[in-house]
């Protein structure tokens, strides 16, 4: 019997040969065998191995956004690998608990082994982030290096190429920018909408200064809060505005898309408007997930290593914190959350709008 006639195995399907023989301690190699090393290194190869499924799982969805306009019919499949993503990101947080149960005198144990290999090497997650839409300008740097200084030339190469495709904060971007409904004959949702929020944030100034109980410092910083996100929503309907709150790095969709996610959440029960609706919610949870993965990453670290640096040589746990805050991907959906109004004070789309969003089944009654 040849050997592609034998019955698969378990192992063979898996490779089990190689997956169970990589985990080589660099302790035990040094004849100083550290016995955590060994759940050090298979945390962070599920990591890398998750990390490829993510990747995996961006290749489809990414094609589905790939062409001049995304078929409808796919934007579900793309929606069911988005969730997928999301589900495995909260493994990945998860996971540090286990890892955890590492204490720091156990890491000391090996720690020292380890330089100057680094959690800034893992090509993957930068893939990841890259491919997700986290842009060169926006991330921060460590030592005045560019954030890949550490890999190797061919890892540079393919993070190059990352770079120079579209990512999905782009396709994105670009599939918000094509909302029907936004504009049509007789109806513009940035007139009818811009109006009503106006309104009310001027209401809520009024509130403001209306207040007895606020002290003068504390009711000039509301106003002053107010009026930036009265700039930042006019903003959204003027270009001139918008290009330059987007050059200091307040939004990062264009106008014309940040107007159509306001108008799939605020009008997300209309029945076409579900499925965008879903598909921005995931990207949040997206965005979420690793904003929290890089915010308990940081405190393991602190937990672990306390104020000392990096073994790849960033100032640890405080470049890890600030990345919690800076690395944001679809930070501009939770911001567009100030300018909800509640569905009452909704300006009511025209009849005729309606009925073309709505699905009509029914047969009409003889
Ligand atoms: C004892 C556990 C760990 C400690 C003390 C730790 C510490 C650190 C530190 C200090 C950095 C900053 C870069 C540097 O100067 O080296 C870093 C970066 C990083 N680590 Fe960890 N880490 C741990 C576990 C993990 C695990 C399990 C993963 C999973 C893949 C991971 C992934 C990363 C990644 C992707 C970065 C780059 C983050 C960025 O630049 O935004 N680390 N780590």
């Amino acid at each position: 019997m040849s050997d592609s006639d034998r019955p698969l195995t378990y192992a063979q399907h898996l490779r089990l040969d190689r997956l169970l023989s990589s985990q080589e301690r660099q302790s035990a190699l040094k004849g100083q065998p550290a016995h955590d090393e060994m759940l050090f290194i298979i945390v962070h190869q599920a990591y890398e191995l998750w990390f490829k499924l993510i990747l995996f799982e961006l290749d489809r969805i990414q094609e589905i956004f790939s062409g001049p306009v995304a078929d409808d019919r796919e934007i579900g499949q793309a929606v069911h690998g988005l969730s997928r993503i999301a589900r495995v990101q909260k493994l990945l947080i998860e996971q540090l608990d286990v890892l955890e149960s590492m204490t720091p005198l156990d890491f000391l144990d090996f720690r020292d082994l380890l330089f100057p290999a680094s959690g800034f090497q893992s090509l993957q997650f930068r893939l990841l982030e890259t491919r997700l839409g986290l842009t060169r300008a926006e991330r921060l740097t460590y030592a005045d290096k560019p954030y890949d200084a550490l890999l190797s030339e061919p890892e540079r190469a393919r993070i190059a190429e990352a770079e120079a495709a579209p990512s999905l904060f782009d396709q994105v971007q670009a599939w918000l920018e094509r909302t029907p409904f936004v504009s049509r004959a007789g109806y513009e949702f940035s007139a009818a909408y811009r109006e009503a929020v106006l309104r009310a944030l001027g209401g809520d100034q009024e509130a403001v200064r209306r207040n007895p109980s606020l002290a003068e410092e504390a009711l000039e910083a509301e106003i002053a809060a107010l009026d930036a996100a009265l700039t930042r929503f006019k903003s959204i309907f003027d270009a001139a505005a918008h290009a330059k709150l987007a050059a200091e790095g307040a939004w990062r969709l264009s106008a014309k898309a940040l107007q159509a996610a306001l108008f799939i959440n605020l009008y997300r029960d209309e029945p076409v408007l579900q499925l965008p609706f879903r598909l921005l919610s995931v990207l949040m949870d997206i965005d979420e997930n690793l904003t929290t993965w890089r915010y308990r990453h940081a405190l393991m670290a602190q937990r672990m290593i306390g104020r000392k640096v990096g073994t790849g040589g960033s100032s640890g746990f405080d470049y890890l914190r600030r990345t919690a805050d800076r690395h944001r991907i679809f930070g501009d959906l939770f911001a567009l959350s100030t300018y909800f109004l509640p569905r009452s004070k909704l300006p009511p789309l025209p009849e005729a709008l309606r009925r073309a969003m709505g699905y009509s089944y029914a047969e009409k009654a003889p």
